[in-house]
């Protein structure tokens, strides 16, 4: 009998979980070229603000701010003022990007935070009632997934942003290592809202508004998984499954199907005993 709990209503292990899966996804490079390089070169320019006047930017979950701090550090170069809004539910998380905003003073001088440590659905009602205030850049970065509703969600951001800026969501691609499992595993569907890409582009289409798609291809090195005796690999699982303490709680028939069929979508291209998942994902761009 499985008794998988949601990994989101667990902060602490999620955050665990999390850092390992970012870990292991980002020190591929590809996700650093693209916000070092491709984002300043070919996005950051359709911001139609002009340079040197004041950008509002606006974070959803922002997590630690690990990956946010890199895309303030790009928009510092045309705009040397940033307010930079953090909505983040997790204190842990908020205290975390804190902390990196003091060590990484010298990157992101001229932007000043304000800290929302609330969810995106408190943000929306406790300023339903102030007058409306709106984003030049808002991030939603691996952060739709926390939202059932998505044209409602998107429909709302849209209404804040100024005209001339730009939202950029960052989701998994329809083929990557965790929407496969959860089409391959429909049991983890429950731990969370199993969006892809496609679900983005159909919210969109229903809202009738004009996106553009970039994608960005990384592995993950998931070797850990496959080593019944690694912390990392039982991190990891619980990220990949949305299940806190995946490996503990899962019947045993279900970690096998779930080792399997994560062998099963081991990259051809992995080699020196590493086994590679495929965790691209996508950049949406809207402009308005
Ligand atoms: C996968 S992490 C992404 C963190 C960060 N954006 C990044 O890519 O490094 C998702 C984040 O969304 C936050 N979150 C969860 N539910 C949320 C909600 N309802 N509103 C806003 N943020 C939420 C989580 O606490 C977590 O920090």
């Amino acid at each position: 009998m499985d008794n998988l709990t949601r990994l989101s209503n667990n902060p602490r292990r999620y955050a665990e979980s999390f850092d390992v899966y970012w870990k292991l996804c980002r020190n591929v490079g590809a996700f650093e070229h693209w916000i070092n390089s491709y984002f300043p070169e070919k996005i950051m320019k359709e911001i139609n603000l002009e340079r040197g006047n004041k950008l509002m930017a606006l974070g959803i979950g922002s997590g630690p701010g690990q990956t946010e701090i890199k895309f303030l550090k790009q928009l510092l170069r045309e705009w040397p003022e940033i307010t930079d809004t953090v909505v983040e539910p997790d204190l842990s998380y908020i205290n975390k990007y804190k902390d990196l905003a003091v060590k990484k003073t010298e990157l992101i001088d001229g932007v000043s935070f304000e800290w929302r440590q609330q969810t995106l659905q408190q943000f929306r009602q406790e300023n339903q009632n102030q007058p409306v205030k709106k984003y030049h850049f808002i991030m939603a970065i691996h952060a739709l997934y926390f939202f059932e509703d998505l044209p409602d969600v998107l429909k709302y951001l849209i209404s804040i942003l100024e005209d001339g800026g730009m939202i950029l969501a960052m989701i998994s691609c329809d083929d990557s290592c965790t929407s496969q499992c959860y089409e391959q595993m429909p049991q983890f569907k429950k731990n969370a809202y199993a969006i892809s890409t496609r679900d983005v582009e159909k919210a969109l289409e229903k809202l009738q508004i004009q996106y553009v798609k970039h994608r960005i291809q990384v592995n993950m090195d998931a070797t850990s998984c496959f080593d019944g005796e690694s912390k990392e690999g039982e991190l990891l699982l619980d990220f990949l499954t949305r299940s806190a303490f995946f490996k503990k709680n899962a019947s045993e028939s279900l970690y096998s199907d779930m080792i399997k069929h994560l062998r099963s979508i081991v990259l051809p291209e992995s080699k020196d005993g590493k086994s590679l998942l495929r965790c691209d994902c996508d950049a949406i761009v809207i402009t308005k």
